[in-house]
């Protein structure tokens, strides 16, 4: 999205589902709130009013209920429409915006996931036509799909549409998050989930103090 000029750091949580993304994206919150900061906790999708009402109809229901490209279309309205109101505004006014989910979901799940990566140019056309904005660092919390579905399950929801795609889904995911990892290795870190919360905040904590200490990276895009 053009014209809005970001000052404060935008930093997305990746991961699949059960990862412990979640955990990490709090913890680093209250870690810099701890710190006298007043971070914008955030997540898709939702993180706006519209969002949310988008949500329920993305993680509730039969998982066949939208063909793959409908749930483009919907992850991205609901993206959109978190950026305008949601996000944006707080960068604007120097926050840290930490976001559970953004677009690197959205080419996992949809685009690199799904029908055999056959939907990543859709994901990637939308996302510079609508969204255009990118975090300034990515933390993918990669963990085993073993552990990460056994996490995610003992704590069902009632939000289950994706878990109920089942683990091979979450290998091919944890290997679309890889790919990202190494595809844009400035922007997207992968951090071993497989361990103690508190280890792994560890890490999280560093990635973003080594990010805070760089000369901003936020011109007007
Ligand atoms: P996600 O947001 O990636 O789906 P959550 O952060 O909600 O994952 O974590 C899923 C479950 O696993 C929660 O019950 C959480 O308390 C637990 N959990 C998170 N991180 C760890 C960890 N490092 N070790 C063990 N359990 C964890
Ligand atoms: P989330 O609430 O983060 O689930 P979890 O805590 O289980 O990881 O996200 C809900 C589901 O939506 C999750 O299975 C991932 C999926 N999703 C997509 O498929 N595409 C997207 O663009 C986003 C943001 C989420």
């Amino acid at each position: 999205m053009k014209g809005a000029t970001r000052r404060g750091l935008f930093v997305s949580f990746e991961g699949i589902d059960g990862s412990g993304k979640s955990t990490q994206a709090r913890r680093l919150a209250e870690r810099l709130r701890a710190g006298g900061a007043e971070p914008l906790l955030t997540r898709e999708p939702g993180g706006s009013p519209g969002a949310e009402d988008i949500r329920r109809l993305l993680v509730e229901g039969d998982p066949h209920r939208w063909s793959p490209t409908t749930e483009i279309l919907l992850f991205t309205a609901a993206r959109r429409d978190h950026l305008e109101r949601t996000i944006l505004p707080a960068l604007a006014q120097g926050q840290t915006v930490i976001t559970d989910r953004f677009a690197d979901s959205t080419r996992v799940y949809q685009g690199a996931a799904r029908d055999g990566g056959a939907l990543r140019a859709l994901v990637d056309r939308l996302h510079a036509e609508v969204i255009g904005t990118e975090p300034d660092l990515t933390l993918v919390i990669d963990t085993d799909p073993e552990v990460a579905l056994a996490r995610g399950l003992a704590r069902r929801s009632g939000e289950d549409r994706f878990e109920e795609m089942g683990l091979d889904f979450q290998y091919r995911l944890r290997d679309g998050f890889r790919a990202l990892a190494a595809e844009a290795p400035a922007r997207v870190r992968l951090i071993d989930g497989d361990r103690p919360e508190a280890e792994v905040a560890a890490e999280v904590a560093a990635l973003v103090a080594a990010q805070t200490a760089r000369p901003p990276p936020s011109a007007p895009e």
